[in-house]
């Protein structure tokens, strides 16, 4: 079993299209039924333009894409430019196998370690068991929950806020004597 994470880009759209027409998986997001593989070209395209500082991730399972994860400004005001928004989805066939941990493994170390975020934030609806799980696993912690947060195949859905810090925040060293 081979896990591969790379950018995403608009060539991986068909795949997008394939497992985010799952309802296990567009449940859980904020997206909703009917999408397709143009529909995902023009969002990819989006996140890729130049000037965007999303970064969008594809992970592969032995060659097939089947999990995306992105790492997002949370807006355009500038006191937060501390703070990114994160999503991340599987296919079902593919779940369970490590692939959401590698796609986690690979945003928190870019958010931490390249691009100096302190705040990483996201909602997740309550009863999301294995994305709580895993977030937890990455040192996510709840913060409030809302109530009916989003309509859900019939149901106003509760969804909970979390954030994660960055563990060990970066300093600019001034030890450093210049000759
Ligand atoms: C949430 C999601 C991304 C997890 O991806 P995944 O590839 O299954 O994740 P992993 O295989 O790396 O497992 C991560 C953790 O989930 C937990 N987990 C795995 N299977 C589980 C299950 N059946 N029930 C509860 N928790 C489970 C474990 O804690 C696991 O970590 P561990 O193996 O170190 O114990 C995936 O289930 C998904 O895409 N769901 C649909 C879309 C979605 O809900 N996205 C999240 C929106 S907030």
């Amino acid at each position: 079993m081979t896990i591969t994470i790379r950018r995403a880009n608009p060539k991986d759209a068909a795949a997008y299209a394939r497992f985010m027409s799952h309802p296990e998986v567009y449940a859980g997001l904020m997206q909703l039924p009917f999408t397709d593989e143009d529909v995902w070209r023009s969002k990819l395209a989006d996140g890729c333009g130049p000037g965007k500082t999303d970064l969008l991730l594809a992970a592969e399972l032995n060659g097939e894409v089947v999990g995306s994860a992105g790492l997002h400004p949370v807006g355009l005001a500038l006191r937060r430019r501390h703070a990114l928004t994160l999503g991340i989805s599987v296919a079902p066939q593919a779940q369970g196998q490590g692939l959401g941990t590698a796609l986690m493994e690979a945003m928190c170390n870019y958010a931490d370690n390249w691009i100096g975020a302190l705040r990483i934030e996201l909602t997740v609806y309550t009863d999301n068991e294995r994305a709580l799980a895993l977030y937890r696993k990455f040192g996510f912690e709840i913060e409030g929950t809302f109530k009916g947060y989003a309509m859900r195949n019939g149901q106003y859905a509760d969804s909970h806020s979390m954030a994660r810090f960055h563990p060990n925040p970066p300093r600019i060293y001034s030890g450093a004597v210049m000759a």
